[in-house]
């Protein structure tokens, strides 16, 4: 039997966009890995991949279960606003109690205990549980997707929201998957404690990353920009939770101040290749995909 190159990793949330991405990119690089998922039946079939589960992140056993082997977790933010700590926490000790030496979290760019986002504000409590962790782990803050506004816009190919004129580096999914390879297959030590801010290559305002969206899609979406009172009544009238309206509200607002503008060298840097500008993106969700 030959030896494998890489250590054993488990990828979670490989049912989705971004840990599918990370699954396909190890399978090309010939990485054992564990595929986690609620539904193992809807993960991809990759080479040197194993499915496990179910596992859900908030059952500590099944985790630790599915877990069993990995020496490297990349863990796949969940979705629930206002749950992710307790999920992501019971994730974690369950690496921790399978034997997981290191954890690669995906959180999100500007996590900060007052980020305007939402979001923001969940995943820095994710980042500040880890701190404390008795395991190694490298913070990934994804910047904003480029997709996002796609799934946001309604089945006219609106995107309506209080975006103002703020600029934001939005990034392709592609690019934070092959920097979450590179972390996990080749530069182990090198950034561990580390929190990489990984974004596109141009800070762009919501309305051109619509404009540019529209160009690589084919698609005529277009903006209208909304005052945060109207943004507010129309989700309003939709029956949203409170919780729901502010992480959506405040995904604009935070777009809006421009403090998601920085550029940084962290997808060339890490994967040898430039960040994908928006205008090259060939994956684009369909619309209404967002609540
Ligand atoms: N940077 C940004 O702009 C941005 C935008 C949106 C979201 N996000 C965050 O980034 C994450 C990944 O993005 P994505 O595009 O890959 O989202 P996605 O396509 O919705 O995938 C989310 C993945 O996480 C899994 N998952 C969610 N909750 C889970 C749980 N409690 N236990 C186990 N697995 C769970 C899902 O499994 P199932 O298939 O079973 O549902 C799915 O595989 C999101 O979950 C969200 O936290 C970031």
């Amino acid at each position: 039997m030959s030896t494998p190159r890489h250590d054993t990793i488990a990828v979670t949330g490989a049912t989705g966009e971004l840990g599918s991405r990370v699954a396909r990119h190890l399978a090309e690089r010939d990485a054992p890995q564990l595929l986690l998922a609620r539904d193992p039946a809807r993960l991809p079939r990759l080479r040197g991949a194993q499915p496990r589960g179910p596992a859900a992140y908030d059952d500590g056993e099944a985790m630790r279960v599915a877990l069993d082997g990995a020496r490297t977790l990349v863990l796949v933010s969940g979705r629930p606003t206002g749950r992710r700590l307790e999920e992501h926490a019971t994730a974690v000790e369950a690496a921790v109690a399978a034997g997981v030496e290191r954890v690669i979290y995906v959180s999100l760019l500007g996590a900060a205990p007052d980020a305007t986002y939402r979001n923001a504000r969940d995943h820095w409590l994710t980042e500040q549980y880890l701190e404390s962790a008795p395991v190694r782990h490298t913070i990934v803050r994804a910047g904003i997707y480029a997709s996002t506004p796609a799934s946001l816009a309604d089945h006219d190919l609106v995107v309506r929201g209080p975006g103002g004129s703020g600029r934001t580096a939005f990034v392709a999914h592609e690019d934070i998957a092959a920097v979450i390879v590179a972390l996990a297959l080749d530069a182990p030590d090198d950034h561990e404690g580390a929190v990489l801010e990984v974004t596109g290559p141009e800070a762009l305002t919501l309305a051109e990353e619509v404009e540019q969206v529209a160009l690589a899609s084919g698609r005529p979406y277009r903006y209208e920009p909304e005052t945060p009172e109207e943004a507010f009544d129309r989700r309003y009238r939709l029956g949203l939770s409170g919780e729901q309206i502010e992480a959506w509200i405040s995904w604009y607002l935070a777009i809006a101040e421009g403090g998601l503008a920085a550029v940084t060298d962290v997808v060339p840097r890490l994967t040898g290749a430039p960040a994908t500008p928006v205008s090259a993106i060939d994956w684009w969700p369909p619309p209404g995909r967002a609540s």
